[in-house]
């Protein structure tokens, strides 16, 4: 016959386990960029200073080497919101969170496109928040995902 107290002891431990076992997994998320998690940053573009808005809009409108063309001439902006060509992305509307971790993945070498890599390389934390800011209040919210969809 076994002791109920035994019983209890033992679902003690194996939830104390699972618990260790939760906070154990130290591992960053899967994608993050390297330099990021040199930092300690273990979820989405934390650490990130709070992003201004109207500087993001002055930067995205900024024409920068290599191709002297600015982010709004490429991605569209509040006037032309598409973009130059269909394998450009639209930023209008997107998520901040997602703008700003791209552009972290491209400037720490974690995604690649000879284009955006170039772009992004000496970004800083203060110009990614900022320009994040700004795409993402362009059509705020109008980027929707399909849940609730039918
Ligand atoms: C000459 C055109 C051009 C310019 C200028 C440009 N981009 Fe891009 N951008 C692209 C293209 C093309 C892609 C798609 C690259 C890929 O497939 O990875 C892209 C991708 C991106 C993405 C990823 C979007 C997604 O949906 O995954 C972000 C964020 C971004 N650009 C931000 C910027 C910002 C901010 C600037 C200004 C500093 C900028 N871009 C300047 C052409 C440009």
């Amino acid at each position: 016959m076994t002791n109920p107290s035994f019983l209890r002891g033992l679902a003690i431990a194996s939830l104390a386990l699972a618990l260790a076992a939760c906070s154990n997994s130290g591992d960053a998320p899967a994608g993050h960029s390297s330099a990021d998690r040199n930092d300690g940053h273990t979820s989405s573009s934390s650490g990130l200073p709070a992003g201004n808005a109207a500087a993001g809009k002055k930067f995205a409108e900024t024409k920068r080497p290599p191709t002297n063309q600015a982010c709004v001439e490429c991605h569209g902006g509040p006037e032309k919101r598409e973009p130059i060509d269909p394998v450009t992305p639209r930023l209008a509307g997107q998520y901040h969170d997602y703008i700003a971790h791209s552009l972290q993945m491209y400037r720490d070498g974690d995604r690649e496109h000879s284009l955006m890599s170039n772009q992004a390389k000496d970004l800083t934390d203060q110009q990614i928040a900022d320009v994040a800011a700004y795409f993402n209040s362009i059509d705020n919210g109008k980027l929707r995902d399909l849940h609730g969809i039918h």
